[in-house]
């Protein structure tokens, strides 16, 4: 019997298979986009809530959003910790719901660094029981902003310590049920630091060239298949074009194509190109300049009390408010990142940023633009979008995409829509 993709004729609907233990029944996935499900009991039911809904409407995938390797580290208080087997195993009842719903899931597994919410997130700071990790010490010009806790730069024993932490991860991931496990190294985050020549600046056997740089990503990927299995399905993301201030080292577009190449002989089995900041701005969700925190009560009261002082509030608002106007929102504004790594990879492509209806989604599959196609901020207002654009409708995505969803989940908020117009108008579709 020919698939379903053959019958319409929509590659959307095609099933494919992404590294051993993935098996997915079509390439649309909904992008990591934090759910703010905290690290309470309560976690796994606050995930299953909107991760079924998606499953329900269609999704092939769910990719979780970004999950703590240490107990420090999280760059949101409504993150979820998995520094232990206990704490990952709590989320397999969200898991199995997601799989008895027909979609497969992968979670994200990731580091703040530098950017740790211990370095500039009030409560969490005082209480720190570590230093924030770095690849290197800040360059000189922005050490304020990092003067609210020491700073360690990681010895290689350290690294390969925290490759070999991966592993544990990985292995307890599989045996929550997870069909994968998609490395953070996107926007600033602690491997991503690694991977930037902006922030990295070690002269031993993890810095220098981009070999050298992309080795944490060989260690991971070899501690991984020692713990969790060879065959486990382990996927990068990779910054393709980094924006820096000027005249500062960054990672460049052909550098960023060979850290795809070496993602691949690494063993990793997808990579998800995207375009980056050195700064943890909203470059990888581009889009409006988050005003809610000028207008949402909720949101001032816990910015002010993450970030008590006047200065330390300038500066957060600063990196949005740059971020945002460096990066208007484009459709499809990932398309020239995805095209190009499909040039120079075998391993399947992931595609995200900016997606917003069927037509867009056949416009990057039909033509092999990428493998699969992802899409993040519209599910906070729509859980149930996959079913139009599974069905080919050309009803766009409700989604402004004002990223009033940013300052939200930076300050623990449940990862939702924010945007009053949005809502209602989702209040509206669904009765
Ligand atoms: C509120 C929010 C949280 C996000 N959290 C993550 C995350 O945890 N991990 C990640 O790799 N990307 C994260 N992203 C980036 C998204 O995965 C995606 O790349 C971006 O939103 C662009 O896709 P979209 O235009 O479909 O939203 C986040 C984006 C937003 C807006």
């Amino acid at each position: 019997m020919p698939d379903a993709g053959a019958v319409t004729g929509r590659r959307v609907l095609e099933p494919i298979r992404i590294g051993r233990t993935t098996s997915l029944r079509n390439r649309l996935y909904r992008a990591p986009v934090l759910e703010g499900a905290g690290d309470g009991e309560d976690a796994a039911a606050t995930y299953a809530k909107q991760f079924v809904a998606n499953a329900e409407a269609g999704v092939g995938l769910v990719i979780q959003g970004n999950s703590c390797l240490y107990d420090e580290g999280r760059t949101s208080p409504g993150m979820t910790i998995v520094s232990t087997r206990e704490r990952m195993l709590r989320l397999r009842p969200m898991v199995d719901a997601v799989h008895a719903a027909g979609a497969a899931i992968w979670i994200q597994v990731g580091h703040g660094g530098l950017f740790a919410m211990e370095g500039w997130h009030e409560p969490y700071a005082s209480q720190r029981r570590g230093p924030l990790l770095a690849a290197s010490t800040p360059p000189l010009a922005l050490r304020p902003i990092f003067r609210r806790a020491p700073i360690h730069v990681m010895t290689a024993d350290e690294v390969r310590a925290m490759a070999s932490d991966y592993g544990d991860v990985a292995l307890w991931a599989r045996e929550a049920g997870y069909d994968g496990l998609q490395l953070a190294s996107s926007n600033a985050k602690l491997l991503d630091q690694f991977l930037s020549p902006f922030w990295n600046r070690r002269d031993d056997e993890f810095g220098g060239s981009t070999s050298a740089r992309a080795s944490v990503l060989r260690l991971i990927r070899e501690a991984i298949a020692e713990r969790a299995g060879a065959d486990f399905t382990v996927t990068v993301k990779i910054p393709v074009g980094e924006k820096a201030p000027p005249f500062t080292a960054h990672t460049t577009w052909d550098e960023g194509l060979e850290l795809a190449r070496l993602a691949e002989e690494f063993g990793y089995d997808s990579i998800t190109p995207v375009e980056v900041s050195v700064f943890p701005d909203t470059t990888l969700s581009r889009g409006g300049i988050p005003s809610s925190i000028w207008r949402n009560t909720a949101m001032q009261t816990r910015f002010r009390r993450a970030a008590p002082r006047r200065s330390e509030r300038a500066v957060l608002i600063a990196g949005y408010v740059l971020g945002g106007a460096t990066s208007r929102f484009r459709p499809v504004w990932n398309r020239s990142r995805f095209q190009a790594t499909k040039a120079v990879v075998s391993i399947p492509v992931l595609a995200v940023g900016g997606i917003r209806d069927a037509a867009e989604v056949d416009g990057v599959l039909e033509d092999g633009q990428a493998d699969l196609v992802g899409i993040g901020r519209p599910f906070y207002a729509e859980p149930g979008l996959a079913g139009r654009i599974l069905g080919g409708s050309d009803e766009p995505s409700l989604c402004q995409y004002s990223n009033l969803c940013v300052p939200a989940q930076m300050l623990g908020m449940k990862g939702a829509c924010y945007n009053p117009a949005v809502v209602k108008l989702s209040r509206t579709r669904t009765g």
